[in-house]
């Protein structure tokens, strides 16, 4: 398995691999892999010839520095488990400077609102970090395909409207959530919780298939109301926010439509990690 740590020498392989008429898939990561990931990598692979793994911790998307301190780093064990998962997986890891240079800052993007919504709110700035360092991988690697998982939702729909508004060439494949046994959605944070508070976290998916349940029946209000009690009465997790929004705009509703597509987001604090999750209520 290739390791490039440079670009230059990363795009002209890969434009080598191109005139060669195969095709290029794109996994960003920030490393500390886990099975969310390499379910990503999978679907990658069986839609492409090569794909590019880039691991980077990006440090324009973090809105505070401890959060960007205390992101796990798992080099080694990462690039055997790519190594474990295919042949056909070529990894980018670059460093900050070059990436940056000395320049560590992130442009401003324009995603039609999406941006201001949830995340938005609570990390300032983070899509635009987001933006400025996808926009980069694509223009170095130049895929044809790239993959995100759902479980960034609107990650994943800032990304697509990236490369819808700049015309970027490039397919943008949205990936299902993988999760953990007990329902809790995989996250390279959740290496930071207690073993007693990771085995309770079912909790918080179990509140999403409860919304979603009541979705049929009950209005936003309400669902919204009974998600806050719940956490008010559960002492190992702080609700940051729980929003219902439709699927496409990620504007919160406020009278059901219905042809409209809608999912619930969640943001919650256990053990002082921040943990979010989604799920697709119709
Ligand atoms: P990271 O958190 O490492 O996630 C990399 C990709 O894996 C993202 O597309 C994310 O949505 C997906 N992913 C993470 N956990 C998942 C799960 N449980 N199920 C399915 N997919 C999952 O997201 C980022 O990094 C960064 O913001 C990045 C896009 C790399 C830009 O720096």
């Amino acid at each position: 398995m290739e390791v490039f740590e440079q670009k230059d020498p990363l795009s002209e392989h890969i434009g080598f691999l191109k005139k060669k008429g195969l095709y290029i898939g794109l996994v960003p990561t920030m490393g500390a892999l886990h099975k969310g990931h390499l379910s990503l990598v999978k679907t990658a692979l069986t839609e492409n010839d090569i794909v590019v793994v880039s691991i980077f911790v990006n440090p324009t998307q973090f809105d505070n520095k401890t959060g960007l301190k205390k992101y796990p780093k798992t080099f080694e064990k990462d690039l055997k488990i790519l190594e474990g998962a295919s042949e056909n997986i070529i990894v980018f890891a670059p460093t900050v400077d070059e990436i940056y240079k000395k320049n560590v800052k992130s442009q401003k993007f324009d995603f039609d609102g999406l941006e201001f919504e949830m995340e938005g709110k609570f990390r300032k700035g983070h899509f635009d970090g987001v933006g400025t360092i996808v926009k980069q991988f694509f223009e170095i690697v130049k895929p044809h395909n790239a993959y995100f998982g759902e479980k960034d939702y609107q990650q994943l729909l800032v990304i697509k409207k990236m490369a819808e508004k700049h015309a970027m060439p490039v397919n943008i494949v949205g990936c299902p959530i993988s999760r953990e046994l007990n329902g809790l959605a995989m996250s390279s944070r959740n290496e930071r919780l207690s073993a007693e508070v990771r085995e309770k976290a079912s909790f918080i998916y179990h509140t999403l298939l409860m919304a979603k349940q009541m979705f049929g029946t009950k209005s936003a209000v309400h669902i919204t109301e009974w998600v806050e009690k719940e956490f008010s009465k559960n002492k190992l997790f702080k609700l940051e926010y729980f929003v219902i929004a439709e699927s496409n705009t990620l504007k919160a509703v406020k009278r059901k439509k219905k042809n409209e597509s809608y999912r619930a987001f969640i943001a919650v604090y256990a053990n002082n990690v921040r943990l979010i999750d989604n799920i697709a209520l119709n």
